[in-house]
């Protein structure tokens, strides 16, 4: 496994609850600067690399995987997007990204890059333990905070940590322990939500298209060549039985064709209601506990924002936790 076996692992610098963008980030970023630590995921390896999310990765998050030796397969296998086309009743005008900021964004899906980071931790030894609940989180106002785990198997344990961060997505434990005394979260929920779909269909454009049509917004994003995802404007109460097929495919080319592209159609193997939701949470840390990624804040699907907004708190946090835990170790 890892320097330390979870079986003598009873302290870590760093406990990391969540091996998504945000916690494995962290635990990579760490690991760079010489500071060890142990993510904690609830989810197997298999289904934390098989669940597809968001796709876009900001230019930011672009240079991070590339700067700390992630960014391999992201540079042969990512699709490069240096502009988007939004589509005005049905008359197409690109925006371009390349020629007006001198930047694009990288259409390579979430899992892909928590695969690159899950290989990078485990071959430089570091600490994952999938299938791992974290059940408590203790102490973590003294300076010897607790994180109570259950493995797959229903034992129980308890690892000690310097500092503890979570990173454990939107509905965190780790969030409650923070708002829990006089903490905030703030929240907006929005009147409209996107119907989102994935399809097994060729690519419809070469990049993405935002349109707008008195019946409701649509957009056309893909995921990979022969993966494609859409989405549909629609009312925050629809469920995916309102939305048939053919209901999909009319709707998405009323409002998406134009007078170059026509929408991909095929098989669709995924639908859901996204339902938009922002929420902000202050303070971010207590103690020993600190927060990152939508464990600290939502944000609606709308801008492809997640992800990269979860690798900017990353980079906030990591230098000053480095320099708390060295000053620790210093200290000793
Ligand atoms: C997506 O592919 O999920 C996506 C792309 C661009 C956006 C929002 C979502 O603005």
């Amino acid at each position: 496994m890892g320097i330390h076996s979870r079986s003598e692992s009873s302290h870590t610098p760093v406990a990391i609850v969540g091996a998504g963008p945000a916690g494995l980030m962290f635990s990579h970023l760490l690991h760079l600067q010489g500071v060890e630590s142990v993510v904690i995921e609830k989810q197997s390896r298999e289904e934390v690399e098989t669940t597809v999310r968001a796709g876009i990765l900001e230019q930011g998050t672009i240079n991070l995987l590339r700067k700390t030796g992630v960014g391999e397969r992201l540079d042969r296998e990512a699709e490069i997007d240096e502009g988007i086309s939004i589509s005005i009743a049905g008359e197409s005008h690109r925006i371009d990204f390349a020629k007006y900021t001198g930047k694009h964004v990288a259409v390579y899906p979430q899992h892909e890059v928590l695969i690159d980071l899950i290989a990078k931790r485990l071959s430089d030894s570091g600490e994952v333990w999938f299938n791992t609940e974290v059940t408590s989180i203790e102490d973590h106002e003294s300076d010897n905070p607790k994180v109570h785990y259950r493995t797959a198997d229903g034992s129980e344990s308890v690892l000690s940590a310097d500092y503890v961060v979570g990173a454990d997505g939107s509905n965190s434990l780790t969030r409650k322990l923070i708002t829990g005394e006089d903490g905030r979260r703030m929240k907006h929920e929005y009147p409209f939500a996107w119907f989102g779909m994935m399809v097994h269909a060729p690519q419809t454009a070469p990049e993405l298209i935002y349109a707008t049509h008195p019946e409701g917004f649509a957009l056309i994003s893909t995921r990979s060549e022969s993966v494609q995802r859409y989405y549909l404007q629609c009312n925050p109460n629809d469920t995916p039985g309102m939305w048939p097929d053919e209901r999909i495919w009319e709707q998405l080319h009323l409002r998406a064709d134009s007078d170059s592209v026509i929408v991909s159609e095929g098989e669709i193997t995924d639908k859901a209601v996204l339902r938009f939701r922002s929420a902000v949470t202050d303070p971010m840390q207590r103690g020993r506990l600190f927060i990152a990624g939508d464990a600290a804040h939502t944000v609606p699907p709308t801008g492809a924002k997640g992800l990269n907004l979860a690798m900017a708190d990353i980079c906030a946090l990591a230098p000053g936790l480095v320099q708390a835990v060295k000053s620790l170790k210093a200290r000793c």
